[in-house]
């Protein structure tokens, strides 16, 4: 809710890019770069390896309206920009960035696990209680209602946890992890990227 302050987004339209773009670069130096749907996963890796978040611009058909496969405006805008504004989340990401360039074979896989159960559908805990940040749940009305039902199994994340952790992409997801702070990420990952030989 903070990175939407800071981003100024309100109710009375779609945000430009542009704008983004300047209140993100004053508040964690990310970027913002318009691109015109999915990208190959190398491009992306790329962008984000030099803090440029790549955006749709397109919104999605009302009958989309709790749920997309494809990423549109809303989900990129709404979902993730507010969590670049967050130093910790920038700086994770960026460094994920990096390391996905260099990662091959079986590492990429657990990158993409990492980032599903992280920058998509993270939750973490606050002295509130249980709260969402990832994301693809933030996008979806259904799945903001039902991360926090008890019908999910909150797991405490762990590097080993997250990247053996297989996940399927078409329905409400039955497993989650909550970090414990930013930072908690921020320094695991940093941590496991030298065991596995991955600094960069
Ligand atoms: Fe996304």
């Amino acid at each position: 809710m903070e990175g939407v302050r800071i981003l100024n987004m309100d109710n009375s339209g779609v945000p430009s890019l542009r704008d983004l773009s300047a209140r993100m670069e004053a508040a964690t130096g990310w970027r913002i770069a318009r691109i015109p749907g999915l990208l190959h996963e190398k491009d992306f890796f790329k962008l984000l390896s030099q803090r440029i978040f790549p955006s749709t611009d397109y919104i999605r058909e009302k009958h989309e309206l709790d749920y997309t496969p494809a990423p549109d405006c809303f989900h990129d805008m709404f979902g993730h920009m507010p969590m670049l504004t967050e130093p910790a989340v920038a700086d994770f990401y960026h460094l994920f960035g990096k390391t996905a360039l260099n990662a091959t074979g079986i590492q990429r896989t657990w990158l993409e696990r990492l980032h599903w159960f992280t920058i998509e559908f993270g939750l973490i805990r606050q002295a509130e209680g249980l709260r969402i940040f990832g994301a693809g749940i933030i996008s979806s009305k259904n799945e903001v209602t039902h991360a926090l039902s008890d019908s999910v199994d909150v797991r405490d994340f762990s590097m080993d946890a997250v990247i053996n952790q297989d996940y399927e992409v078409w329905h409400l997801q039955p497993l989650l992890f909550a970090l414990e702070s930013f930072e908690q990420l921020e320094d695991a990952f940093r941590h496991w990227t030298k065991k596995e030989g991955l600094s960069v």
